[in-house]
């Protein structure tokens, strides 16, 4: 039943009519839960109260599976917007954007175009930019425009994701790069011939990855609200003398909120993925397919 309702949810995240009418009625469907509203104005007061508790921040400029170059622009613009303003309020924040958002099924120099202005931006107020990973079909051009944005600049990152069987020689290939990884278990519906299917294959793999990569000296963002996965990176530290200042958690804003504050607590550094604007709907529906559980407290909001 579980499975089932996550294919639905997943089937949902990638209709095009939904996601149209979803930007005009604002936030709906328990999206404010995982949402910090739907432009930079709303997105920095949250980002300031979040800081103000003691954690990090990385923001995201919600959109996804851009078809037009006006609309890949103006995604960017929005990115510098946002890195202007997290300078301007002295935020303590990252930005995270997805490639489909600059254009990449548009064309590559178009992404390119976008991601160097963004890049810019991010290097004259020494803001960190990391590239989100999306779904299989568009892991290795991701990949590609990673290596050759991460020749040119110092402040972008990119995210591999556990559950795919390319991402361990992935890691091997990229550590020349000397890269900023956030490793994540995936979110995406992938088909057998890529992926793990089997939740504790991929918790493995996850375990793997995280592993070689702090290992190979790299700055890893483990990004995971997985409690046993949080205690092996503890252990991991503790085993191999590894420096607070190689790896941080990070989480979801609005999930486990519980469990942020405990690592913060602990003095871990704690950053939460803070993400706004009026394209939530692919998103919110990945976080209902995580966790069906969540979609009985939508169901309520609906009927309230
Ligand atoms: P898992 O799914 O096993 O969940 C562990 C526990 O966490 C659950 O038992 C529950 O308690 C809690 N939990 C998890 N999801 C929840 C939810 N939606 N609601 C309520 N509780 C929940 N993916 C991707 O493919 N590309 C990307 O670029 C990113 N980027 C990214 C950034 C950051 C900062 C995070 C934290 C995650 C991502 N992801 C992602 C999503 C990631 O791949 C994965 O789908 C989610 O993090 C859920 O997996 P967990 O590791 O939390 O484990």
């Amino acid at each position: 039943m579980e499975q089932l309702m996550r294919n639905f949810f997943l089937f949902l995240s990638k209709n095009k009519t939904l996601t149209n009418l979803a930007k005009k009625y604002g936030l709906r469907f328990g999206a404010a839960r995982f949402v910090a509203g739907v432009d930079i104005d709303q997105a920095s007061k949250k980002i300031k109260e979040i800081n103000d508790d003691g954690f990090v921040v990385t923001v995201d400029h919600l959109g996804e599976f851009i078809d037009n170059e006006k609309e890949a622009r103006e995604s960017a613009d929005e990115c510098i917007h946002a890195i202007e303003v997290i300078a301007e309020k002295g935020l303590d924040s990252e930005l995270s954007l997805k490639m489909t958002s600059m254009g990449l099924d548009i064309s590559e120099k178009l992404v390119m175009d976008n991601m160097r202005r963004i890049l810019d931006a991010g290097k004259k107020h020494n803001v960190m930019v990391t590239i989100d990973m999306e779904d299989y079909e568009r892991s290795g051009k991701t990949l590609d425009i990673f290596k050759e944005l991460r020749s040119e600049y110092e402040n972008v990152g990119t995210v591999l994701q556990a559950y795919l069987y390319r991402t361990v020689e992935d890691i091997e290939d990229l550590n020349e790069y000397n890269p900023y990884l956030r490793l994540v278990k995936g979110a995406y519906k992938e088909s057998p011939e890529v992926a793990y299917p089997d939740k504790k294959d991929v918790d493995e793999n996850y375990k793997k990855i995280i592993k070689m990569n702090l290992l190979n000296g790299n700055y890893t963002a483990i990004a995971t609200h997985d409690e046993a996965i949080i205690d092996y990176v503890k252990e991991l530290e503790k085993e191999h003398n590894i420096s607070r200042d190689q790896f941080e958690f990070q989480m979801l804003f609005g999930i486990r909120r519980d469990l942020q504050n405990k690592l913060l607590k602990e003095e871990y550094k704690m950053r939460v993925y803070v993400p706004y604007g009026d394209d939530w709907y692919g998103y919110n529906m990945r976080r209902l397919a995580e966790r069906p559980a969540n979609a009985m407290f939508v169901l309520k909001g609906v009927l309230k």
